[in-house]
């Protein structure tokens, strides 16, 4: 089974490649969360795959809360680790061995791939040709990554525990960051509601033919911005001038 969270298509991609390789059930832990799915049973043999981006050094708080409430009613799955990152996955294979630790889980491995980085409320998510590029080198990552997961896991990632400390403060620090305030919506915007369907944290609602974000803290998917056709959703006074990414597959 593959548990897979996603804002802008990168770790789906990811998650997409595992179920090609080794079959099982996709779930969008955004959806269990919103739906109080957390029980799951598991086939002899069969693993255990998260898949998700790096935030701040961290594991998004979706998947932190996700991965709490998880609970295992059948069969004992090798429990993997996929981070997805725009430069690097800091200590998260740390916060994720410790979160499956505190419910009695051992991870058996955990991998890294350098995908391109949608951040595009602090940095600048890149054009076209570099993430073609990018995506080309993580294709290759996961192939590699696969490849380890069907002989025993070989060439895992681990952090030193000075990235554990940066992931720790990281995951501190980011929920001062996690306000909506900042998102407004400009006259380019012809209503579609696209971004109001995809918010994984149901924090948009269409309000008058505009999205209006209706609660004060986001998971900083960076899905709206990133995926809005008409490029209306704007954060702050940066990001006009910004490419927007999101994966090929997605479009
Ligand atoms: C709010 C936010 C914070 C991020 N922080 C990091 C980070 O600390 N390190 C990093 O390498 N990439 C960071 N990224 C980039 C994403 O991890 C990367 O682009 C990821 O592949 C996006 O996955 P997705 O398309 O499945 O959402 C961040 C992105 C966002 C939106």
């Amino acid at each position: 089974m593959i548990f897979c969270f996603s804002g802008t298509g990168n770790s789906l991609h990811a998650a997409k490649r595992v179920q090609e390789k080794f079959g099982g059930e996709l779930v969008d832990m955004a959806a269990a969360l919103r739906g109080g799915t957390v029980s799951y049973g598991f086939k002899p043999g069969e693993m255990a795959v998260f898949v998700f981006p790096v935030y701040f050094d961290a594991l998004p708080v979706p998947v932190t809360d996700f991965i709490q409430a998880f609970r295992i009613s059948e069969g004992e799955p090798d429990i993997v680790g996929i981070a997805t990152c725009g430069g690097s996955a800091g200590g998260t294979d740390r916060m994720f061995r410790k979160l499956m630790r505190r419910k009695g889980l051992r991870v058996r491995a955990f991998y890294d791939v350098k995908m391109p980085d949608n951040c595009i409320f602090w940095l600048k998510p890149p054009i076209r040709e570099a993430a073609l590029m990018t995506l080309k080198h993580s294709d290759d990552r996961l192939s590699d990554i696969l490849e380890s997961m069907q002989y025993n896991y070989r060439v895992p990632y681990r952090s030193s525990g000075a990235a554990g400390v940066g992931s720790a403060l990281g995951s501190a620090v980011s929920g001062a960051l996690l306000g909506t305030g900042s998102f407004s919506v400009d006259d380019t915007c012809v209503g579609c509601g696209l971004c109001a369907r995809i918010c994984p944290a149901g924090v948009i609602r269409m309000e008058e033919n505009r999205p209006v974000w209706e609660k004060s803290r986001c998971w900083k998917c960076a899905g709206c911005i990133n995926r809005c056709p008409q490029e209306a959703i704007q954060y702050g006074r940066g990001s006009r001038k910004k490419f927007r990414y999101c994966h090929p597959d997605l479009k």
